[in-house]
């Protein structure tokens, strides 16, 4: 999103308030926001607001003299890199797709040559309207992108389809069409999180790991290209959008998910903090405490990624390691026991690394005995590091294979 720039259309529906969430996350995101208010959205919301929040000039005006000579609604769509309408009416929609430019944001998006998303949001049983279906089947044929709306309770009181997606997910979407789509044909596993081994129905063992990571290399995949199935033990994260999800609690559940999509799979990265061990007995009711000392016995959980590596064929395997010092000497030692592609290790006890934090320090070392230091960096770019990674290490596995 850094320095992108980014035309936000506001068009006239209640859900034009959430927008103003959207921008502020796209300018958190380094995004340069320009947004354009239709007639009908200012009486929902005020220009101030998205000024305010993108800091630059809410455009209102088709004909406005000294703004077309200042900026222009050409250069607007000349200089976007994505053209973003949220919420997107049905009757904004109908405009486009009959070719009607007559306010300055429809003839923005009819002018620029940005990937334009729409993001709809009205009445459910306009939603289902087959002349809006024809328009939005128009208007996708012709290359716009749809981020279909969520099902839910709406302002006019109905319950159905028709509600502005969340915009998070937009801007899922958003990044998604910015991307760069270098992993395109390939097929990633992630595994994230803990995993829990119950003691009782009310206790378990289990460890720090939050999912940050697992999460923003499946976010980050899936937005270049990829097919992502993500495998993740028990975390508090919203699901990445537009990818496929199969949550786990135990070891052993982690690793008859992973064992069945594994076949299918062309990269696999784990990043899940598997418990090594796990108590020898789970009681089915819950243990009553008394006098006498408690000893638990923990028997050795099966080691995942090992048992992938057995059966690796082709496959990139990458892994992590969660060290507390000897990072040099564990974590190219894991890459030769458990045949791995790559290995991201970590001394979780530093600041800025490890479990719940945001961001992480990570050493690669490759299968060749390359190794590289990487800085201290937020996880979401850490990703997206890891992935050119792999990305050029598949380029010339490949390469290599075909002669
Ligand atoms: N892993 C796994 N199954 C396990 C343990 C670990 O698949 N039962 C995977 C992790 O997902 C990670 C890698 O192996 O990608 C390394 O995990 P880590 O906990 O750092 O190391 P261990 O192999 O468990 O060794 P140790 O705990 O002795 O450091």
């Amino acid at each position: 999103m850094k320095d992108k720039v980014v035309i936000l259309g506001v068009t006239g529906g209640i859900a034009a308030y959430k927008a103003a969430e959207l921008v502020r996350l796209l300018v958190k995101g380094g995004a340069r926001v320009h947004v354009i208010m239709t007639k009908a959205a200012q009486h929902f919301v005020s220009p101030l607001t998205f000024q305010t929040l993108s800091g630059n000039p809410v455009h209102t005006e088709l004909f406005n003299l000294i703004e077309e000579q200042e900026i222009g609604h050409i250069s607007l769509a000349e200089r976007a890199d994505l053209v973003l309408i949220v919420p997107a009416t049905a009757n904004f929609i109908g405009k486009l797709a009959s070719g009607i430019a007559d306010d300055l944001l429809a003839t923005t998006v009819m002018a620029t040559r940005a990937p334009v998303l729409l993001a709809p949001a009205m009445n459910t049983a306009m939603y289902q309207n087959p002349v809006y279906r024809e328009n939005q089947e128009k208007l996708l044929r012709h290359g716009y992108h749809f981020v279909p709306p969520a099902t839910g309770m709406l302002a006019c009181g109905w319950e159905g389809e028709g509600k502005l997606q969340e915009p998070s997910v937009i801007l899922e979407e958003a990044f998604n069409l910015l991307s760069l789509k270098d992993l395109k044909g390939e097929k990633v596993l992630v595994t994230a999180g803990p995993t829990r081994e119950e003691l009782d129905p009310i206790r378990f063992f289990s460890n720090y790991s939050s999912g940050k990571m697992g999460y923003a290399l499946a976010r980050a995949a899936r937005r270049r290209g990829a097919e992502v199935t993500l495998v993740t033990g028990p975390v508090s994260l919203e699901a990445p959008w537009g990818v496929d999800i199969v949550r786990v609690t135990s070891a052993y559940e982690m690793l008859d998910a992973v064992l069945r999509v594994f076949p299918e799979m062309t990269v696999v990265i784990k990043t899940a903090a598997v418990a090594d061990y796990r108590p020898e007995e789970r009681s089915p009711g819950k243990i009553k405490k008394s006098e006498t000392p408690l000893t638990v016995r923990l028997v050795k959980n099966p080691d995942i990624l090992a048992e992938l590596g057995k059966t690796k064929g082709n496959r990139f395997l990458v892994g992590f390691a969660a060290e507390t010092g000897e990072i040099g000497a564990n974590a190219p030692q894991k890459l030769q026991q458990k045949n791995l592609d790559l290995i991201v290790a970590n001394d979780v006890t530093r600041a800025g690394a490890g479990f719940a934090v945001d961001t992480n320090i990570v050493t690669l070392y490759f299968k060749d005995g390359r190794s590289e230091e990487l800085s201290l960096m937020g996880k979401d770019e850490l990703a997206d590091v890891i992935l050119d990674r792999i990305v050029a290490a598949l380029g010339q596995k490949r390469e290599k294979e075909n002669g």
